[in-house]
């Protein structure tokens, strides 16, 4: 089956509740975890007990009301209970993001798993976040590579002292990747502010390559280090993330949509499966948890240094996301 039909239409999940390891005093924060895929996600560390979750995305109600929600709902381990906390941030303006963190290690001293969930898709054209980057590329790469940066001394430091190959980054990209991402992924001249272009499918095509040049590059420069980086395309699912499409366009789609916790089996796997090592990473993981066929390769070329005989787009990519996040970091 093809890469594509294989995303649509993926085999059952081999990695889930049932084979999720301990996860005793373990940290973890999952990025947009009050809604869709991420609040499955949580669900299931929830109810597997002995850990911290992060639930982060900007409002502190929504936070507060899924956290109510979930524990009505979902049973915890009883006698190793799960903690659940909320950060708030707001990955469309980078002024929130270093005082989010810092509240963060003011209460931790570890950090287990960086799920990057959170995510905008269908942002209308013309949209823009608060530095004025397109909506797409500002909520999906500025904001969450400046949080991952300002984490990352932790992990590292969790990784020290951590299982091998448990401590992880997991971001999140969309098989819109495959089909509509421009060549070699993504433009750097659309994502200067004020020279975006006008289509949101291709924006957020190219935020979600973003998203695995990200993961990919930060592998290449934590090598050695014990960190896993890897990113995954989660798979069709119905969330809210859809609510701005048309109606003709909501009846197009809805034979491929599947329940949101598949989505969060992909993103379990990717965090917690004991296969999934330092080895992999960079790699790009689809629906719902095993490694993606056959890549684009003109993407796996971008990945590559010239040095390495690729073009090298993924580290520009890399140094300009850091230079525009770094007045931010402070
Ligand atoms: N659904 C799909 O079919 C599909 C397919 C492929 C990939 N994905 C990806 O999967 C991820 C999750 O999507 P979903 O479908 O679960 O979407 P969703 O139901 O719309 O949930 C998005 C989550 O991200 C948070 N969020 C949005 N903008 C944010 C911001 N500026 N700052 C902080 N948090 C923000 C939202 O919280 P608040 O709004 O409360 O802040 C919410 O918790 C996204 O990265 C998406 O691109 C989804």
């Amino acid at each position: 089956m093809g890469a594509f039909w294989s995303q649509l239409l993926p085999p059952r999940p081999a990695f889930t509740e049932a084979n999720t390891p301990a996860l005793d005093g373990r940290v973890f924060i999952v990025t947009g975890g009050n809604a869709g895929i991420g609040l499955e996600l949580v669900k299931m560390l929830y109810a597997r007990g002995g850990c911290t979750v992060y639930i982060a995305s900007r409002s502190s109600t929504r936070i507060a009301a899924a956290i109510a929600d979930l524990k009505s709902t979902v049973d915890t381990n009883k006698t190793r209970p799960t903690e659940l906390k909320s950060i708030v941030v707001d990955f469309e303006d980078l002024t929130t993001i270093s005082k989010a963190v810092s509240e963060f290690l003011k209460q931790e001293s570890r950090l287990d798993v960086l799920w990057n969930n959170a995510g905008r898709m269908q942002a209308p054209p013309g949209s823009t976040t608060a530095q004025g980057y397109e909506a797409h590329m500002g909520t999906n790469c500025l904001g969450p590579h400046l949080f991952t940066k300002l984490l990352l001394p932790l992990l590292l430091k969790t990784a020290k002292i951590a299982p091998s190959s448990s401590v992880r980054v997991i971001n999140t990209s969309s098989q819109i990747v495959d089909t509509t991402a421009p060549p070699g992924g993504l433009v750097m001249a659309h994502q200067e502010p004020g020279k975006h272009i006008l289509d949101k499918n291709l924006s957020y095509a190219e935020s979600k390559t973003g998203n695995w040049f990200l993961a990919s590059e930060l592998d290449k420069r934590t090598r050695g280090d014990g960190l896993v980086c890897v990113v995954q395309n989660p798979g069709n699912l119905a969330t809210k993330g859809w609510d701005p499409v048309s109606l003709l366009g909501k009846l197009m789609i809805a034979p491929f949509l599947y329940d949101a916790k598949m989505g969060a089996y992909t993103e379990l796997w990717a965090g917690l499966c004991e296969e999934v090592t330092t080895q992999d990473g960079g790699k790009y993981g689809v629906p719902w948890g095993r490694w993606h066929p056959s890549p684009r390769k003109d993407i796996l070329e971008s990945l590559q240094s010239e040095e390495e005989g690729g073009t090298g787009l993924a580290a520009a990519f890399w140094l300009w996301c850091e230079e525009q996040t770094a007045p931010y970091a402070l």
